[in-house]
């Protein structure tokens, strides 16, 4: 679809389902209509079986995403606040939770809410010239779209209090070191370096793969013994598919066929 007055602009790239944040005059800062249709889109890409990875990215040169939209965010009272909060967080547990293999093409700011986007998806690919923070300490307020949680699991605790206690904004170079960032492309490959690193995770087995994420989402959340069970139980789901005795059936044939023509060409000896 190719409307540009759309909050959420979708394109298919092959496997790849491209969302775009659409609101670069104010560096594609979210309203609630933003999150609904990101949503809905996320749930479009999720139904689509020729769609095997998402990717999130922001419209214009600038940013990702600039976070909530302070404007609106000045007029809520306590209780709006609250489900404003509660709503931003099941849109991201969506993404964190997907079936599907996520990406967050980040080519500019990721601040605030756009860094909590950012930190729900399975990867961050950034452009050299991205940066992310929490500003919000500096607004006297606190993320709240997960990401006191989520910035403690991608990046541990003293990392995630160097962010949101800071406000401070860290260069994708500088996150790279914190380990949260996949790969840093140059702005005008960042596109090229998503495409072919998505290519690369549609290229696997789909159901393998959701069952891994399944079981990676858990640790953390489950002491070890009941994560070391939850782990067993999903390898035993996916050993049940298909998909995984072909997997292995493919390599054994392999190293056969290789064992024979080696066989077949060694020196006869008298
Ligand atoms: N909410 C609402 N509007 C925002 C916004 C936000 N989070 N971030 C940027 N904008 C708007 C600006 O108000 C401006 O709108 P205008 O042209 O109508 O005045 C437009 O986007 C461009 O931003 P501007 O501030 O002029 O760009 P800049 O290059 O000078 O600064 C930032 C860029 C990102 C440093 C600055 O916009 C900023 O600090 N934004 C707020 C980030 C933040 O605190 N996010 C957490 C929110 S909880």
């Amino acid at each position: 679809m190719t409307n540009n007055t759309l909050p959420i602009l979708a394109s298919q790239h092959g496997a790849l389902r491209l969302l775009t944040l659409n609101r670069a005059d104010k560096l594609n800062a979210f309203t609630p209509d933003m999150l609904a249709a990101l949503e809905a889109e996320i749930a479009d890409a999720l139904a689509d079986d020729a769609t095997r990875v998402i990717a999130l990215t922001g419209s214009g040169a600038k940013a990702f995403a600039a976070g909530n939209d302070i404007e609106r965010l000045v007029s809520l009272d306590g209780v709006s606040a609250y489900r404003d909060m509660v709503a931003g967080q099941r849109a991201l547990l969506r993404l964190h939770e997907s079936a599907k293999p996520t990406i967050a093409m980040v080519n500019g700011y990721a601040l605030g809410g756009g860094f909590e986007l950012a930190l729900a998806c399975d990867f961050i690919v950034a452009s050299s010239d991205a940066s992310f923070a929490f500003p919000e300490i500096t607004l006297n307020t606190m993320p709240g779209w997960g990401g006191t949680q989520l910035a403690v699991a991608k990046m541990g605790l003293a990392c995630a209090k160097r962010f949101v206690l800071s406000g401070r904004r860290f260069s994708a170079r500088e996150c790279e070191a914190f380990g949260f960032i996949h790969e840093i492309a140059a702005p005008e490959k960042l596109f090229d370096t998503v495409r072919a690193f998505a290519d690369t995770l549609a290229s696997y087995d789909p159901f393998a793969a959701e069952m891994a994420k399944r079981a990676l989402n858990r640790a953390g959340e489950l002491p070890l013994s009941a994560g070391l069970d939850f782990e067993a139980a999903q390898y035993a789901v996916n050993f049940s598919s298909e998909g995984a005795r072909a997997g292995l059936r493919h390599f054994v044939e392999r190293k056969r066929a290789r064992r024979a023509a080696q066989a077949d060409t060694a020196p006869v000896t008298p």
